[in-house]
């Protein structure tokens, strides 16, 4: 849908592109033509990742290290300098999550969580953006989630945490549009992955699975080449008079579990046509 040229010239960092959704994300983001850093915690699997997409032509460099150490994005963001210059993107995505009766959860439970998401996010937003800064020019995604607005029961830290993500979306699409840098986020309702189903579905939740897909309207999960797409537009220049906007890629789930009536599309058609006769027969 795009033209192939749309991220030339763009040199963008992705948390967490080692793997799962942040690999598509930067994969297409290269096949847009972007120069991308790949950042996470398993070297192992960031280079399986940096030469897959060296065979498909992206340049692309990855650098291991954890969002949650402030010393090891400075290194993420001195690598990708010396080696591609200038940055212009940098996409948060690097997150983690478990479900967990919320009375069940240890202190260091919820820290480890909102240092992932909320601190992690910060720490490459603070230190990239300062060098967005000095440049006066920068683009930054954030991927959050539906229930960053709604919470949810069993993921309280990770809704917590997006929540916060969120704010801080919002908040800098302010404060530093005078530098000319954007803010935007995704909040991607689910998408399958190994990482995030493995967490979120583990054995035994098979049917919370079915009764999940059936909620959605589109009656089916996120494919992912359609969050691909969406962050490589809110990535480009195209995209250049949106800030501080939160995108949802949901299928309508979360919507339909807001609306009173939503059940009633389980009513068989059957009884609306019948409850119609009736209605006509009295007047
Ligand atoms: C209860 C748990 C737990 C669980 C871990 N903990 N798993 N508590 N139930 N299932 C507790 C541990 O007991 C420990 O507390 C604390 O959390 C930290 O755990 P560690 O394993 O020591 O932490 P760490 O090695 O840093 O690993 C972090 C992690 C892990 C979050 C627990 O799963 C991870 O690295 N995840 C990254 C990838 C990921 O989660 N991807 C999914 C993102 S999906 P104690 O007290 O024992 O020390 C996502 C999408 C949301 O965000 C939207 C969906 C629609």
């Amino acid at each position: 849908m795009f033209e192939s040229n749309l991220l030339k010239n763009k040199n963008i960092i992705v948390t967490g592109g080692g793997s799962g959704l942040g690999k598509s994300m930067a994969r297409r983001f290269g096949e847009l033509g972007a120069n991308v850093v790949i950042f996470g915690r398993r070297k192992d699997i960031l280079k399986e990742t940096e030469n897959e997409f060296k065979n498909l032509g992206i340049k692309v460099l990855s650098v291991d290290g954890d969002v949650r150490k402030p010393e090891d994005v400075q290194h993420l963001l001195d690598c990708s300098k010396k080696e591609f210059g200038v940055i212009n993107g940098l996409l948060n995505n690097a997150a983690g999550n478990f479900i967990s009766p919320t009375e069940m959860l240890s202190q260091n439970g919820f820290k480890s969580i909102v240092d992932i998401v909320l601190m992690g996010t910060w720490n490459c937003t603070s230190i990239i953006g300062k060098e967005m800064i000095d440049n006066k020019s920068g683009t930054i995604l954030n991927i959050v989630t539906t229930y960053a607005w709604t919470g949810s029961p069993f993921v309280v830290p990770s809704a917590c945490a997006k929540a916060g993500v969120l704010a801080m979306t919002r908040s800098l699409a302010v404060e530093w549009g005078k530098f000319n840098i954007r803010f935007n986020a995704i909040a991607p309702g689910p998408f399958p992955t190994k990482g995030a189903w493995s967490r979120l579905m583990p054995p035994g939740f098979e049917e919370f699975e079915n009764s999940m897909k059936e909620k959605i309207p589109m009656k089916r999960f996120g494919e992912r080449h359609e969050l691909e797409n969406l962050a490589s537009y809110l990535m480009s220049d195209g995209s250049g008079y949106i800030n501080g906007e939160v995108v949802t890629i949901d299928g309508g789930e979360w919507l339909a579990g807001a609306g009173e009536f939503s059940d009633l599309s389980k009513i068989p058609y059957s009884l609306w046509e019948e409850m119609s006769k009736i209605r006509k027969e009295k007047k």
